[in-house]
């Protein structure tokens, strides 16, 4: 049986704009972000406090966190790869802060400069200063389904990350598919692997859409029991350290989804609709979501 509630969270405004070329206004993305709260979105990562060298598109994320009307009840996350990160976010108010490692040394070492032993030492200090000043913590791992240099990952690599991100003490921990060559059978094999660490309830799936398989991933990650999923509105996004990858899953097509399986979300399907369609227009393209295209032009 499916899971009865599932909760979105909205990384557009993160996983989605750090891949823009052109400098996306910070009006804009707080637009943007007012607007997805207000269609329900109950968690939305709006920041990224990275190095602007490594992502000068995340640049203004402090400008952004800081003249964002929130939402009462709604969760504003942002990215923290160490404790200059941190500072920056615990300045900014944010309300859930992500340490991100990979279950993939290579990948390790293009995304965040550092192996996967090194990567967890930086986020000790991270995970005990958020606790000290009660920052929800979530944990993301990247390229768990497969790796651009490596290619296969082996799901007790995973599994070994995962219990890593645990004894940080993580809320949450994103299970994700950077670059989006999972199928469903894997997506199984992987939370079934990984369910023996962590419980199944504070697990996400993060699922980028470049083989056109994220939403059947969703659908085999709800069929284990996974209730946490990320998506990208408009389809925005892919990652600067792996290159091809598109953006996440669209928001709009998993909401239509979860509407038709009678899967309570709390998201208002043609908001979601209208802010992809907004953030499109100021991008200059269409949106990459089959659903919301087709019920913008009905
Ligand atoms: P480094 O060069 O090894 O770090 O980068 P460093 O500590 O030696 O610092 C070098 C310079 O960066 C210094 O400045 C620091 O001050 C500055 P300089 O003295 O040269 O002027 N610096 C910072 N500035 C601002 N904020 C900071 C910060 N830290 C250092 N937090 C580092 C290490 C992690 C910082 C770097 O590699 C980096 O910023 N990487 C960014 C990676 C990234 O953002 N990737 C995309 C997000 S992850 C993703 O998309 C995957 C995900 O969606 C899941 C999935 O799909 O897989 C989450
Ligand atoms: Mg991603």
């Amino acid at each position: 049986t499916l899971p009865k509630h599932v909760k979105l969270v909205e990384v557009g405004p993160r996983d989605g704009l750090q891949n823009e070329k052109e400098t996306v206004p910070a009006e804009v993305k707080i637009e943007l972000v007012e607007r997805l709260a207000a269609a329900g979105l109950p968690n939305i990562e709006a920041a990224s406090f990275v190095s602007p060298k490594w992502v000068p598109q995340m640049a203004t994320s402090g400008e952004v966190m800081e003249n964002l009307r929130r939402r009462p009840g709604v969760l504003y996350s942002a990215l923290t790869p160490n404790m200059k990160g941190f500072e920056a976010a615990l300045a900014a108010r944010a309300d859930e802060v992500v340490i991100f490692g990979s279950a993939s040394e290579a990948f390790s070492q293009r995304n965040i400069n550092c192996s996967i032993a090194e990567s967890v030492e930086r986020f000790r200090d991270v995970a005990r200063a958020a606790k000290d000043n009660g920052i929800r913590l979530r944990g993301s791992i990247s390229c768990s389904f497969g790796c651009p240099y490596e290619g296969e990952i082996a799901p007790d690599a995973v599994a070994d990350v995962v219990r890593r991100m645990r004894d940080l003490g993580c809320d949450e921990i994103d299970i994700a598919d950077t670059i989006g060559v999972g199928t469903p059978g894997k997506i199984a094999t992987v939370y079934e692997a990984i369910a023996k660490e962590y419980p199944l309830g504070q697990l996400s799936g993060h699922f980028h859409d470049t083989y056109g398989q994220a939403l059947v991933n969703i659908y085999a990650a709800l069929q284990v029991g996974v209730s946490i999923f990320h998506a990208s509105v408009a389809g925005l996004g892919g990652c600067p350290y792996a290159k091809g990858a598109t953006g996440n899953v669209a928001t709009e097509d998993v909401v239509y989804m979860l509407d038709g399986l009678g899967i309570h979300t709390g998201v208002h399907l043609d908001q979601v609709v209208d802010a992809g369609q907004f953030i499109s227009r100021q991008l200059g393209r269409k949106a990459a979501s089959r659903a919301g295209n087709a019920i913008a032009n009905r």
